[in-house]
């Protein structure tokens, strides 16, 4: 097989008329407004700011620096302390969710992506319907890349990133990778653009991916903003990294939480490299930084959420409470912890305003900038953890937060215990810590005041039957609003040994809606 990609039958229409011509005047306007300021007029106010929205794969509450001085991140940590940190930013429990939330506004359940996460080989992706934050962007006239993980779907082309908003996409569509051969279940899964990566076999994936962030930021048209959407691998599993990076931990015990912090260095490391790309190129002055994990930290893997209860793939604050912040210089006031309930959806709105432009009111999203920038309190009063009814359940449950409380409902997750880093936590070994489980039945409530009992340590249901009711009545309006969960058996067609041994689109003629 040559390096050239198939092209499938069923292509994503062309970009219509409307769009494109749109499109060009707001570029045309920018460039001419940039030609302005290049001939010495003062600069712009209204010129919308570059973007950087990086999302780190399974990064534990635990496992930044400005939470937890043992790991070492000293570029995120200065971005973090620059900016605001988010202090109660909570995601989906697994990453296909997360992202759908990031890129729509809409919560994932509301599109069927509410059961773990799209497989390598489902014909599931979000939907084609909902407008990404990429194309909003796009439209605006910003110039947009995305390097790293997709995971958004890829069964036909129109699920993929050139067909959502991005100019420019360098990584790979499925869920997990190997950092050195960019392979999934023994098939290569890179591209840049629309070509099969074949060459990189052996290069560390977080190199490449800064390698290719400065290559993008050298060669960016500086009359345009910027958007890069940087979902880097690092620090989903497989748990791989450069000798160098793991020798800065020698105090840490065991070779997994080793590996991984080692891991989380080499992310900040690749961070570090776009802030010295940005500053090189004079673009650093004028961007915002947005960082969130996608999920909590799995415990299983090296990560750690430690003070908090549970995992990754759980709805315990573990799971789903993550070490975000917002840097750069648009924010009025800076060095400071917002504590405003900050959901996923809310990405989508935020970056859209910070870059001063108005979402989609009936979106789930809730534009949270103004109050950030100016350090008020928050609009956000309640969100939804998750609302999954597949039985039997590796993760069929429940969850709301409204003000201080929180309310679940049937089986949490997996890992239900408190997991102080450094520790080896196994698939076998893990159960003893866990406790309380009640697997799969929806009427089982657990109840928790997060203000006084962040961690989950005490179950109040028993002793507040009506605060218990008023939050189930109140999570049953949303669950009026659920689409079932898409989660249909692999398709065949997916396999790679039809498109030469590398994961590709175009094996479904539409994803299922
Ligand atoms: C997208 O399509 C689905 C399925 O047809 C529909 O239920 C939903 O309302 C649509 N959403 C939007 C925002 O158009
Ligand atoms: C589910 O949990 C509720 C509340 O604890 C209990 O009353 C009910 O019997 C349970 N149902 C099943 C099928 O286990
Ligand atoms: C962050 O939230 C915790 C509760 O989980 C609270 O105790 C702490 O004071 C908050 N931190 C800041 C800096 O506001």
């Amino acid at each position: 097989m040559t390096g050239s990609f198939q092209r499938s039958k069923h292509q994503a229409p062309a970009i219509t008329g409307s769009y494109q011509s749109l499109h060009q005047q707001q570029v045309l306007l920018m460039l001419l407004t940039c030609v302005m300021m290049l001939f010495g007029t003062a600069v712009v106010d209204g010129k919308p700011p570059n973007i950087v929205f990086i999302v780190a794969d399974d990064l534990g509450w635990n496992d930044v620096g400005f939470h937890n001085p043992t790991m070492i991140t000293p570029n995120i940590d200065k971005l973090a302390n620059m900016g605001v940190k988010l202090n109660q930013s909570y995601v989906q429990p697994v990453c296909s969710p997360s992202r759908h939330a990031f890129m729509t506004g809409y919560y994932p359940w509301k599109a069927g992506l509410q059961h773990m996460v799209i497989w390598d080989d489902q014909n599931v992706c979000s939907p084609l319907n909902l407008t990404f934050l990429s194309e909003h962007l796009q439209t605006a006239g910003y110039a947009t890349h995305a390097i790293g993980k997709w995971h958004l779907g890829f069964c036909s082309w129109n699920c993929t990133p050139q067909y959502r908003g991005f100019d420019s996409f360098y990584g790979y569509l499925n869920g997990r990778s190997d950092y050195y051969t960019h392979t999934e279940q023994g098939f290569l899964d890179f591209r840049d653009g629309y070509n099969v990566v074949w060459d990189q076999a052996g290069q560390y994936s977080t190199h490449l991916y800064a390698e290719k962030a400065e290559s993008i930021i050298s060669k960016h048209n500086v009359c345009q903003p910027l958007f890069l959407y940087l979902p880097y691998q690092s620090v989903h599993e497989p748990l791989q990294v450069p000798p160098e990076y793991e020798a800065l931990y020698p105090n840490v015990k065991t070779p997994d939480r080793r590996t991984f912090s080692g891991m989380v260095t080499a992310l900040d490391a690749a961070i570090g490299r776009v802030i010295s790309a940005l500053q090189k190129k004079g673009l650093y002055d004028d961007t915002m930084f947005f960082f969130t994990p996608d999920n909590g930290g799995w415990v299983t893997q090296g990560g750690n959420n430690w003070p908090l209860r549970g995992s990754k793939i759980t709805i315990w604050e573990g799971g789903t409470r993550v070490a975000s912040f917002i840097s750069g210089p648009r924010l009025k006031k800076t060095g400071y912890t917002y504590n405003g309930l900050f959901h996923a959806v809310d990405w989508h709105s935020t970056i859209l305003s910070a870059a001063g432009l108005k979402s989609d009111p009936h979106l789930d999203s809730i534009d949270q900038w103004e109050a950030m920038q100016h350090g008020q309190e928050g609009p956000r009063t309640e969100f939804i953890y998750n609302l999954d009814d597949v039985e039997p359940a590796t993760q069929g449950h429940a969850g709301i937060r409204v003000g201080d409380y929180k309310l679940l409902a049937g089986n949490v997750g997996m890992y239900n215990g408190w997991y102080p880093p450094d520790e080896v936590y196994t698939e076998g070994n893990i159960q003893r810590l866990d406790v309380d489980m009640n697997t799969g039945n929806l009427s089982y409530y657990k109840l928790f005041n997060l203000k006084d009992d962040p961690y989950e340590y005490t179950n109040l249901a028993d002793v507040m039957p009506d605060k218990v009711r008023e939050l189930v009545e109140r999570m049953e309006k949303y669950h009026a609003q659920m689409v079932p969960a898409k989660n249909p058996p692999s398709s065949p067609g997916a396999n790679p040994k039809y498109f030469g041994n590398v994961w590709s689109p175009g094996w479904c003629k539409e994803p299922m809606t």
